[in-house]
């Protein structure tokens, strides 16, 4: 498609008072992308000499996103509406330019396919404008295309000046448009804000074409889902939703298995392969990738991680910047913070946090347990409740664990410190020390039994009781101001 003489014009400088946000309308995320991004998105594949942002709002932060992804972005300070945008504009464009489609910056499910089929309309019918049009069940909100008793677009009427008969219109405008430049300038300069918002109106521009007898087209989306303009938090949430289950058909067509679709949750980015289970309310984020046959069990949310083929992430586990290597398992409720490499055939189990830290191939940590800098050697297991003491207050220190190492539980390992190739430590054991290979450290306060012990408590027990009730019988008949004196001679006497 060649589109040298096309030039992209994303209105993006409004604030989005609807939104009752601090955050401009167009930075706001649906489907794990600022709907701005998405915007540029769907244009890009249009490969048009230009695309053009018009920002206001927040220049620089919607700048950032834009030029991120290879577009220009032109300051539109005061925003004067949406016609005064296209203005504005019109300061940036190639002289090349003939031909601009207009997309505003907060219709994020908007289809690439879409805008190519509306410039094609508008080339073929060589018009003045073609706007892109839905039927909508219900059109509040949006400005409602008037047509004439012949059928032609007539004019775009916005909701808050429509005559009660103009509402019940269903065909809406999409605020999508292509223009011939040449025949829409001299309209622009034309716009007068004469409504509620004292705004320079774009759709104000289509009458004035007509009235100079130039041709206005109209094409109808076939899915009118694709022109969602999230003006309100309600109309954000069904933006998201519907990305997020657009991503998930994409992954079940690829051969993923996902249980409960509309309660998971997966970023664009994100890959898995055949067979993989995704059970419900799962979060996958980032750059998150999953290989073949992979169990992500319910309520375990992922990000930039990768997890490879046959490997589980039990339930309700937290993973952050980590892998998990072929065949390994993680969780249920394990935490893997950044730098957690757990790698093939390695089991981790339930209350496990690991950070910047590797598990090598079938090590074992299974229960309740803190691995912080450190190295598991192959093979070997870590006791319950065993903690590496990688931070003494000011900087962190490295545990080294070699292979067939056996950690007893509760074990304390104070950084930095080694436990060589077979070495076994003994449960309960604080480590301060390297431990070398083939050696047991035991390292605890060593046990006394004291025979008999029990018994003969619970004779000095009973022995107390009974010298305290017999005190309380003399008692009832002294002055309470002697009583204490009195036993507490009669305590020492004994002893
Ligand atoms: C607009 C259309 C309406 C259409 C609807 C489709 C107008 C007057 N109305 O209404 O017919 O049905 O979109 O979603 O155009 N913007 C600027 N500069 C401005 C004002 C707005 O860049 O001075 C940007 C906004 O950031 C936004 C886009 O233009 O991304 C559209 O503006 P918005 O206020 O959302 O228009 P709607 O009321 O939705
Ligand atoms: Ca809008």
């Amino acid at each position: 498609m060649a589109a040298s003489d096309t030039v992209v014009v994303i209105l993006a400088a409004g604030k989005g008072t609807r939104m009752r946000s601090e955050l401009a309308k167009v930075l706001h995320f649906a489907g794990g992308r600022p709907l701005i991004e998405l915007v540029v998105r769907a244009c890009q594949p249009l490969k048009a000499a230009q695309i053009l942002a018009v920002v206001g709002h927040q220049a620089d932060e919607v700048t950032a996103v834009v030029t991120e992804l290879d577009a220009q972005t032109v300051v539109q300070k005061p925003q004067r509406g949406t016609g005064h945008a296209v203005q504005v504009a019109r300061r940036a464009m190639r002289r090349s330019a003939k031909i601009a489609l207009v997309v505003p910056g907060d219709a994020p499910l908007l289809r690439a396919a879409t805008l190519a089929a509306l410039l094609d309309a508008h080339r073929r019918g060589d018009a003045a404008a073609t706007i892109l049009t839905a039927e909508l069940d219900d059109p509040t909100g949006y400005g409602r295309i008037v047509r004439d008793a012949e059928g032609r677009v007539q004019a775009i009427v916005e909701e808050s000046a429509a005559t009660p008969e103009q509402r019940a219109i269903r065909e809406v405008n999409s605020s999508i448009y292509c223009f011939t430049l040449e025949k829409l300038w001299p309209c622009l300069n034309a716009l007068r804000p004469d409504n509620s918002h004292r705004e320079l109106y774009l759709t104000d521009a289509i009458a004035l074409l007509r009235q100079r007898n130039e041709r206005v087209l109209a094409q109808a989306v076939g899915d009118s889902q694709q022109i969602l303009g999230c003006n309100t938090r309600a109309q954000l949430a069904d933006a998201d939703r519907i990305l997020r289950s657009r991503k998930a058909t994409e992954l079940m067509e690829a051969g993923v298995t996902i249980y409960l679709p509309e309660s998971v949750v997966i970023d664009p980015e994100v890959t898995a392969g055949p067979d993989t289970v995704i059970e419900p309310g799962v979060q996958l984020l980032g750059k998150t990738r999953l290989g073949a046959r992979c169990k992500i069990q319910t309520g375990s949310v992922l990000r930039d991680t990768r997890v490879d083929d046959d490997a589980a992430v039990l339930a309700h586990s937290i993973l952050d910047s980590s892998r998990v290597g072929a065949k390994a398992s993680v969780g249920p409720f394990s935490r893997l913070r950044p730098g957690s490499d757990v790698r093939a055939g390695a089991h981790l189990g339930n209350f496990v946090e690991m950070k910047n830290s590797v598990l090598r191939e079938g090590a074992k940590a299974m229960h309740l347990t803190y691995l912080g800098d450190s190295t598991i050697g192959a093979k070997s297991n870590i006791g319950a409740g065993t903690i590496t003491c990688n931070y003494d207050g000011v900087a962190k220190y490295q545990t080294t664990i070699g292979e067939r190492v056996f950690i007893g539980s509760d074990t304390a390992l104070v950084a930095p410190v080694r436990v060589g190739n077979g070495a076994y430590v003994a449960a309960g054991s604080t480590i301060t020390h390297n431990v070398p290979a083939g050696a047991l450290a035991i390292a605890r306060g060593r046990q006394e039994n004291k025979p008999g012990w029990a018994v003969k408590r619970l004779l000095a027990i009973k022995d107390s009781q009974r010298d305290k009730g017999r005190a309380k019988s003399k008692s009832r008949h002294r002055p309470a101001r002697r009583r204490k004196s009195k036993s507490r001679r009669r305590v020492k006497s004994r002893r």
